[in-house]
């Protein structure tokens, strides 16, 4: 019996200790379950999250597919509709690609394009030149452009290289246009302008000789005039003094006559003697603009104008054919100030600046517009515009500043040496 109890104590201890061990499995099973819960519950999260990516990816994707056909959709329509001629050709020459423009002017279908070659189209001087082209594009890898002529057509050719990922050059695009229209259009321009730039040499010339004529007509006039009129009323002069001493004492009345006569004589002489000097002034062939020029002011200084003539650097003498165009452009805008400005004072100034002449004559006179002094007309006044061919035909500019009630400012500039 104390046997069977003391198995029984032990029985009983096994089993608590076996209940023991199967409620700590229990508990550390429930852990290990809550624990798998939650790596479930994370690794859902992560899935989720990379389902998501996926999607965003192949909704891109998506998207830029759409997006390539929809470009590719537009540039095919855009070769295709093009009235450029437009193909993509091998290293050989052979055609891998034509647009709907080329196709129609060979007459071909898409299918019958690939194996055909440049060559079967084109001449064979003209496929020579243009494998040349080719090959370059195929060596160099940058575009050539280039002009060619078919069947009296004009076309302006660029070939691009089409290149691989490592940069060499697969294929070679040709974009032909056609230029005709534009050629003509270039050569009756070219043509039009040749015959502008005859038309504008020819009147260059002619007003040249005009007015080299022009200096001729006063060179001879003022010689005349000195020469024969001049001549002829000094002799007329000399013969009313003989006449006038030889009647002195006898006649009275008409030696008071007589002696009038002499005095309308020296004033015609003296007259004449002024306008030869204006037609021709001997003193510019004599001592050059620089002592004419002051000699025109000093002549003004008597009629009551206050003048200020200022020069600098000018030589002495230089070319007679500028030496005169200034002489004259100045003497018309002081002329001009006589007939128009009602001014009381001119300042000239003659300066040699770098290379070139600088004539200016200015007045504080009224003034004017000068922009109506600028349309040539078949009438009416010609100073200004022949003071400007003056200018123009020296290579010379002239300028003019005016407006009313402030002076005028006149100011050539020509270049000293012939260009
Ligand atoms: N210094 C000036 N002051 C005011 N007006 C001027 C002056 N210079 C020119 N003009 C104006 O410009 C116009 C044109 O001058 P331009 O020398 O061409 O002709 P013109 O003197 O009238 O005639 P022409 O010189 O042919 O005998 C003149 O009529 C005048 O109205
Ligand atoms: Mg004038």
């Amino acid at each position: 019996m104390e046997q069977l109890t003391k198995e029984l104590q032990a029985y009983q201890r096994r089993l608590e200790a076996q209940n023991e061990a199967l409620r700590k499995s229990k508990l550390a099973l429930a852990e290990a379950r809550e624990a798998l819960k939650d790596r479930i519950r994370e690794r859902t999260r992560e899935l989720e999250a990379t389902n998501r990516q996926l999607k965003e990816i192949v909704r891109e994707k998506i998207q830029m597919a759409d997006s390539l056909s929809i470009s590719e959709t537009r540039y095919r329509s855009l070769v295709e509709s093009t009235d450029d001629f437009i193909y993509l050709l091998n290293e050989e020459g052979a055609y891998l690609f034509m647009n709907n423009r080329t196709r129609s002017y060979y007459n071909l279908l898409p299918k019958e394009v690939p194996g055909r070659y440049y060559s079967e189209f084109h001449a064979k001087k003209q496929t020579a030149v243009f494998m040349e082209r080719l090959k370059q594009v195929f060596e160099r890898g940058t575009s050539i452009r280039q002009e060619h002529q078919q069947n009296g057509r004009y076309f302006l050719r660029t070939l691009s290289p089409v290149k691989n990922k490592d940069g060499t050059v697969r294929s070679v695009t040709v974009v032909s246009k056609e230029i005709t229209e534009e050629t003509r259009l270039h050569a009756d321009l070219s043509k039009i302008n040749e015959q502008l730039w005859e038309e504008q040499s020819r009147r260059i010339m002619l007003s040249r000789r005009l007015i080299n004529l022009l200096e001729e007509d006063r060179r001879r006039i003022a010689g005349d005039l000195h020469d024969q009129v001049g001549q002829r009323l000094t002799s007329l002069k000399l013969n009313l003094e003989q006449v006038h001493s030889e009647i002195r004492d006898q006649n009275g009345p008409l030696c008071a006559k007589i002696d009038e006569a002499i005095g309308k004589t020296s004033h015609v002489l003296n007259d004449i003697k002024n306008i030869s000097r204006e037609l021709r002034p001997a003193i510019l062939d004599s001592f050059g603009l620089v002592r004419s020029l002051s000699r025109l002011l000093k002549e003004l200084e008597q009629k009551g104008i206050r003048t200020h003539f200022f020069q600098k650097g000018v030589p002495e003498r230089f070319d007679p054919e500028k030496e005169l165009a200034l002489y004259r452009i100045a003497q018309e805008a002081i002329q001009n100030i006589m007939k128009h400005a009602n001014a009381s004072e001119i300042h000239v100034n003659l300066v040699k600046e770098k290379d070139n002449i600088c004539l200016s004559v200015e007045d504080n006179g009224i003034g004017f517009t000068p922009r109506i002094v600028n349309q040539v007309a078949e009438k009416g006044p010609l100073g200004l515009l022949i003071m400007r061919e003056r200018a123009f035909q020296l290579k010379g500019e002239l300028t003019l500043e005016s407006a009313a009630g402030r002076g005028t400012h006149l100011s050539v500039e020509i270049p000293l040496q012939n260009i």
